[in-house]
């Protein structure tokens, strides 16, 4: 039962399997075609809220596969630039400032880039920066050297501590290094006005490219946030946009039984309301590893709200948890079909990967290992899925697989446009403001209050009068 996706132009488009969340399969634990028929008048609201909500407000998201030729062209020419002399780069940012390049490089690039001789890895290396451990910032300078490096620096807001701090130090470094002209080794990534970002980047002459005041760090991955560092890896970033566009047709498709992200937010949401709080992203390819993370940040901080649009309280949100196939068959697996009914497992695989290795014949003499000899890994690894997929399925556990052509530009253009819509039709049938997210932002504002960050007083004195810690629960 696939959604019957309109393959009408381009590569292939992606599929949603999803049988083993239907009744028809899993009986009573699963969702049944009256249940998808009952929500159809929700689902049509939520539909045409998104798409009457396209290109508007937080929604400038919808416009980046059509609006880019210009700064793609000025991308590509300044990553060329940077090709040409730098031996690294590192991305300075966080949450939706890192995860998707992350994700990008390791479903694009060779998967031990930064250990390829230069003339076969033709791009500098390649390192995201997204945390403030002292170790790991001495370690990465113990790797880099600075006067050979382009440092990207991304943030929206031009605010968030833990991307300016690095900032402070690699611009240290670098003068120490490199003089008073630093403009050379850093390219600053941000908003076009707000924030303390693009006034440095104004007063060190930097290059800038910016994040439209429309589009939400976690859907910011389809701009120069993560069309930069992609261009600087070669990689082709007309082509993920040109996925991403494809994908958005599909998606503008009112028919739920052809528009893969609507029947999976329908899906998911369903899944939701009877009790399954954990949404489980398990990619059968180590290529795809990282999109998991991704996901994770995109589905935790649009869905996890206290309130609904009308302002009720309602503590909404699926924890999502990541898992990669078939690694963690050895350690979470278990868990999945034994545990809690409390879970759904959304597959990543792959038809064709783009290598098949035959796993060679020997030790004939003992049967249990020489059955494997013949076989490629490519087998074992789509048997091991499917095995998985069927121990799920008989403990009447939901499950459905996301399935990749194969894993290319477009591919991967497709992929992340599917959870910024899928996303996007949750929140709408959830009725939830999608695009903010007070949680973090508390966070952000006690780390000000607590450094000591002018204004933040009132902040600082509330921090003062919570409960405090007793060393007697301290042990
Ligand atoms: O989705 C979001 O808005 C957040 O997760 C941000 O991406 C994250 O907090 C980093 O913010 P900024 O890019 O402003 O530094």
């Amino acid at each position: 039962m696939s959604c019957k996706c309109n393959c009408n132009s381009g590569t292939e488009l992606l599929k949603v399997d999803y049988n083993n969340m239907m009744s028809d399969i899993l009986g009573d634990e699963g969702i049944s075609q009256n249940e998808l028929e009952v929500m159809s008048p929700v689902v049509e609201n939520a539909f045409n809220d998104v798409k009457e909500g396209r290109g508007k407000g937080m929604m400038g998201w919808t416009d980046l596969p059509y609006v880019q030729d210009a700064i793609c062209d000025e991308i590509i020419e300044t990553a060329k630039g940077v090709r040409d002399w730098a031996e690294s780069f590192v991305v300075l940012g966080i949450g939706g400032s890192a995860l998707g390049p992350t994700a990008v490089f390791q479903a694009l690039c060779h998967m031990r880039h930064n250990e390829l001789s230069k003339d076969k890895r033709n791009a500098p290396k390649f390192y995201v920066e997204d945390n403030v451990d002292p170790e790991r910032m001495y370690a990465l300078l113990d790797v880099i050297d600075v006067e050979k490096t382009c440092f990207n620096i991304i943030t929206k807001s031009g605010a968030t501590s833990e991307t300016m701090s690095q900032y402070l130090i690699i611009v240290d470094i670098l003068k120490k290094a490199v003089g008073k002209d630093i403009s050379k080794h850093i390219i600053a990534t941000t908003d076009h006005e707000k924030g303390n970002l693009i006034k440095i980047a104004k007063e060190e002459n930097l290059k800038t490219f910016y994040i439209e005041d429309s589009v939400g760090g976690r859907f910011s991955e389809l701009t120069p946030v993560g069309l930069l560092p992609a261009a600087v890896l070669g990689i082709d970033i007309k082509g993920m946009l040109a996925g991403a566009a494809q994908m958005d047709k599909v998606c503008m498709e009112s028919d739920i039984e052809k528009n893969p992200a609507l029947m999976a937010a329908t899906l998911q949401y369903i899944a939701m309301a009877k009790g399954k709080n954990i949404s489980v992203m398990m990619p059968y390819a180590d290529s795809l590893k990282f999109m998991a993370d991704w996901y994770c940040q995109i589905w935790a901080e649009s869905l996890g709200k206290n309130i609904d649009n009308a302002g009720n309280s309602v503590n909404y949100g699926q924890t999502p948890v990541k898992a990669l196939g078939v690694t963690d068959q050895h350690s979470q697996v278990q868990l999945y079909v034994e545990g809690p009914f409390d879970k759904v497992v959304t597959f990543l695989s792959v038809e064709k990967f783009r290598k098949v290795l035959v796993i060679p014949h020997g030790c004939e003499d003992i049967p249990d290992v020489a059955f494997l000899g013949g076989h490629t890994m490519n087998e074992l690894l789509q048997a091991e899925k499917e095995a998985t997929e069927y121990a799920l399925t008989k403990a009447k556990r939901m499950n459905h697989t996301i399935i990749l052509p194969e894993v290319n530009a477009n591919t991967v253009g497709q992929l992340l446009y599917f959870f910024e819509m899928k996303t996007a039709f949750a929140g709408a049938l959830l009725d939830i403001n999608t695009y903010n997210q007070p949680g973090v932002e508390e966070g952000k504002n006690a780390t000000y209050a607590l450094l000591g960050k002018n204004g933040y007083d009132v902040k600082k004195a509330e921090l003062d009068n919570a409960p405090q810690k007793s060393s007697k629960y301290i042990i």
